[in-house]
């Protein structure tokens, strides 16, 4: 078992990973709580036994479940089998479960503790690390939550062996994301070195700057083109699929900038082979749509902002010029 500390004074908690250490989960449990809430989905079939009473709440699988009206609907049931401020969320699942219970936490009773078992690769290198939870409104994605750290995470990467393959390769491209901010040859560590180091650069930035003033827009790496490939809605890509095609754009703008060299670049499409993940635009892509949504980021305060990578590693650039960007588009493969 690795442990990972995220360091925010009063509210730190440990990230635990490796086989099995979902066990551990009476040990991680705060002092004084006296009932737990598993929220999890069916068919994830990941058992936790917390060691004191239990109740467990299922929520739908997919996205779509990601909304108020879930997290109504968890509060009302909570409330209906008398959960009080002295009880724990344990959320069990990929990141639209942890996102949920992380919520559900942050608002039941004014906020109660919780602990997440993340179950994705997705999860345990990411969603369930440091603190953002919430849901989507039909207006956008994640557009109402709060930060609300857990007391503990359990990456227990047993679970990943029933994950579906393609969740598995999401997981990956966020992964990729981790070599170039500071990570290095990551993908020649065995898995539970390379979640656990994960963690550590994500728990290190999060420590940093807990509520996105500054660094943490770094881990949006390569998100730019995927938020934008997400919002098109045309493309069949999974979240973390889209983040790899991005960072090899990110790549390439960077050098058309003069900010990279051809080496790094490649060192780009080095990473990708070795995670087996695709490094190409969709076949269909409309470069002119992906352009217009580039600036309609809800990242992008002045311009088109992007995170690239540098002589000192990758950095926020705001206002590239659309020029640089459809030339970019155009080299992809
Ligand atoms: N809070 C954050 O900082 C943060 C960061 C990144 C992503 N997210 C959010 O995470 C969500 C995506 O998370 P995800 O990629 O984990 O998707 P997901 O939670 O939808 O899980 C993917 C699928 O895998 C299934 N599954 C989960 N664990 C399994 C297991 N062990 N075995 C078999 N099946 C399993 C789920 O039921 C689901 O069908 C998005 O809503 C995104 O906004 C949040």
């Amino acid at each position: 078992m690795i442990e990972v500390a995220v360091d925010l004074g009063d509210r730190s908690y440990p990230v635990l990973v490796g086989k099995g250490v979902r066990s551990e989960l009476s040990a991680v449990i705060p002092n004084g709580v006296r009932r737990v809430a598993v929220i999890t989905q069916p068919g994830i079939g990941v058992e936790v036994d917390p060691g004191l009473p239990v109740e467990h709440f299922e929520i739908p699988d997919g996205e779509a479940a990601k909304d108020l009206t879930t997290i109504g609907s968890l509060c009302s049931s909570m409330a209906q089998s008398g959960f009080t401020r002295n009880d724990l969320v344990v959320g069990v699942g990929g990141g639209v479960v942890t996102d949920i219970a992380g919520f559900t936490a942050a608002v039941y009773h004014r906020g109660i503790r919780f602990v997440t078992v993340p179950t994705t690769l997705l999860g345990q290198i990411d969603a369930a690390i440091g603190g953002k939870t919430g849901v989507n409104l039909p207006e956008g994605k994640n557009l109402v939550g709060a930060f609300w750290q857990p007391s503990a995470v359990l990456c227990d990467t047993e679970t990943l062996e029933t994950l579906p393959p393609r969740e598995y390769r999401s997981g990956m491209g966020e992964l990729a994301k981790y070599n170039f901010l500071g990570g290095g040859a990551l993908h020649e560590l065995p898995l539970d070195e390379r979640v656990a180091a994960s963690v550590k650069i994500k728990a290190d930035i999060v420590a940093a700057d807990e509520r996105e003033g500054g660094k943490r827009a770094l881990l949006n790496y390569g998100h730019t083109l995927a938020h934008a490939l997400e919002t098109a809605g045309t493309y069949d890509m999974r979240h973390g699929e889209a983040v790899a095609v991005g960072l090899i754009y990110a790549a390439e703008v960077a050098h058309l900038l003069g900010r990279i060299d051809a080496d790094r670049v490649a060192e780009h499409y080095r990473v990708l082979e070795a995670y087996e993940l695709s490094n190409s635009l969709p076949e269909n892509a409309d470069h002119e749509q992906l352009l217009d949504l580039f600036s309609r980021d809800k990242k992008a305060l002045d311009g088109v902002t992007f995170v690239l990578d540098g002589p000192s590693g990758p950095e926020v650039v705001v206002g590239v010029d659309r020029g640089v960007l459809a030339e970019a588009l155009e080299k992809m493969p």
